[in-house]
């Protein structure tokens, strides 16, 4: 067996519940942090050209004021779909409600709210 196959094999063994975490970690990380930043405190790269600057996901105060249906569509629809700027991008044709629904608990783990 090839290495590959057994990390393929190893993945398979982790618990949905953790891979789910783990899926939305890396959701994160791969569609997220180039504007709202490697610890999601807003601070991406994209940001010095933006007019409206990423929401700070570890802001307590401001991501509680949010309801997660709202989260959930902001991430789904886009900025504009709950008055916000275009310049949050809608993730309907990437993301799966289900990988949605994930990104919005791995927020609450980032705001700690
Ligand atoms: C191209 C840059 C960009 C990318 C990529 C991006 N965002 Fe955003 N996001 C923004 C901006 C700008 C805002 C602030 C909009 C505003 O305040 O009007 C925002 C706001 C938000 C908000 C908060 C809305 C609020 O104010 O309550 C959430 C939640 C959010 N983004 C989640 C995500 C998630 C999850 C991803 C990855 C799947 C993502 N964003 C990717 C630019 C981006």
């Amino acid at each position: 067996m090839n290495r590959s196959i057994m990390f393929c094999a190893a993945l398979l063994l982790i618990p949905a519940a953790a891979a789910n975490a783990e899926t939305a970690a890396d959701n994160y990380r791969t569609y997220c942090v180039q504007c709202h930043g490697l610890k999601g405190d807003g601070k991406g790269i994209n940001v010095a050209d933006m007019s409206t600057q990423p929401r700070d996901h570890t802001d307590a105060k401001e991501m509680s004021a949010r309801t997660d249906q709202e989260l959930f569509k902001v991430i789904k629809e886009g900025g504009q779909s709950i008055n916000k700027s275009v310049l949050m991008p809608p993730w309907s044709s990437i993301l799966t409600d289900e990988e949605i629904q994930d990104l919005v608990k791995h927020l609450h783990k980032l705001c700690k709210c």
